[in-house]
């Protein structure tokens, strides 16, 4: 595949140490399968702020619209105090890009590996054969009235005399249910082939539309089974069955909680991988923003110390819902499972016995996996 450009965005703390591994990964891909990417990179977060004033500037965004993915590192403020300007805020930079893109879907992947099975606090027999994938709807719901205020969605508290209340406001469309919903079905058809679609009908106006809804995308898709299940029983079966789930497909906060918990099935944060799609089709799928899941991690930056899988397996999203190039993103993950499952090991999935890597070496490990395949 030609002709395709891919916008690096590595931002503040261990954010360009991992980046820089996943676009090594993503250059032996390239050699393997004999692919050609043009890679650009742009500052954002705290260093587009000292280098350009704003955390996201709109030669940025621009260069974003003109590729078919970004790969971004992680932004945060400096310690010391919050930023009164909101476009010079680092965090600012990623609400810019989701709104501007219009990236509704948040894809999370949660498929512990079992050579690490024992850094998850699951016993490995719950463990076994658990691989889904969670798709939080980003673009609306209750934080929105706070992120983004607009007439007709307070996100307030009020105070007058004894009067002291608060009001956020939960609003989904119909048509916002129904893209993620969508694309939710889209992505089971090419998995399992199983969607549980997550809400809490029994007492919540806008979850009973989403069931309304789901029963009206089901249809096409009539290969896919499909269930309701409650957010309270979905908290449980995570914990009681998560074997048994494929395709999660849920509203924006209830998204937010369940993927942190599912998170905990793999051990460690560095892991992590996550897409946020937008409804731009490019050749090979859909326009998206992909991301390790952690943060800046300021307490261990600069220090070669940070995993970087959660990056790399972030490009292989990338490479399988952007550009559509699905055996190559099987053989990132391959690489990442061999390279595990041999014993390397970053200091947050470190155990007695194993090969202790920094960030590079990880990266090269991975990269070496990939062309030795
Ligand atoms: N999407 C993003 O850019 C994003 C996401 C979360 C937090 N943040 C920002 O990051 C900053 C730090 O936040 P935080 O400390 O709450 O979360 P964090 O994810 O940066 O770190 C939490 C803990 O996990 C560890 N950790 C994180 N990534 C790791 C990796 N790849 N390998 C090994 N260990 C890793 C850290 O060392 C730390 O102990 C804040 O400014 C926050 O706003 C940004």
């Amino acid at each position: 595949m030609n002709d395709v450009t891919i916008t690096v965005l590595p931002g503040d703390g261990v954010g360009p140490e991992v980046t820089a591994q996943a676009v090594r990964v993503l250059r032996a891909t390239e050699k393997r399968f004999r692919h050609s990417f043009t890679v650009l990179r742009r500052p954002v977060g705290q260093e587009a702020v000292e280098a350009e004033g704003v955390a996201l500037s709109d030669l940025t965004f621009a260069t974003c619209a003109q590729s078919d993915a970004v790969l971004f590192g992680a932004v945060g403020s400096p310690p010391g105090g919050a930023v009164r300007d909101l476009a010079a805020r680092p965090e600012h930079a990623l609400f810019r890009l989701r709104k501007g893109f219009g990236l509704f879907a948040n894809l999370r992947p949660v498929r512990p590996l079992p050579s690490l099975f024992g850094a998850s606090p699951l016993k490995p027999e719950y463990l076994k054969d658990t691989d889904m994938v969670f798709v939080r709807e980003l673009s609306s719901g209750i934080y929105y009235g706070h992120l983004d205020p607009v007439p007709g969605k307070p996100s307030e508290i009020r105070r007058s005399g004894a009067v002291e209340e608060a009001v956020d406001t939960l609003l989904y469309t119909a048509a916002q249910i129904e893209q993620v919903v969508r694309a939710a079905f889209e992505l089971a058809a090419r998995r399992r082939r199983k969607v549980t679609s997550v809400d809490k009908a029994n007492v919540l106006s806008s979850s009973v539309l989403w069931r309304e809804i789901v029963e009206r995308v089901a249809p096409e898709h009539p290969d896919v089974t499909y269930e309701h299940l409650l957010v309270d029983a979905c908290a449980m079966r995570l914990i009681r069955n998560p074997a048994d789930l494929d395709v999660v497909v849920t509203e924006n906060l209830f998204g937010d909680i369940l993927t942190d918990e599912a998170a905990m099935l793999t051990g460690s944060l560095g892991m992590l991988p996550s897409a946020s799609l937008g409804a731009r089709r490019t050749r090979g799928g859909r326009f998206g923003l992909y991301e390790p899941v952690h943060g800046t991690a300021p307490d261990i930056a600069g220090q070669d110390r940070a995993n970087p899988v959660g990056a790399i397996l972030s490009a292989a999203l990338l490479l399988r819902h952007s550009l559509g190039l699905h055996q190559e993103a099987d053989a990132v993950e391959e690489a990442v499972k061999a390279v595990v499952g041999q014993g390397y090991r970053t200091e947050d999935i470190a155990e007695s016995g194993c090969t202790l890597v920094g960030t590079r070496e990880m990266g090269r490990a991975i990269r070496d996996a990939l062309l030795e395949a």
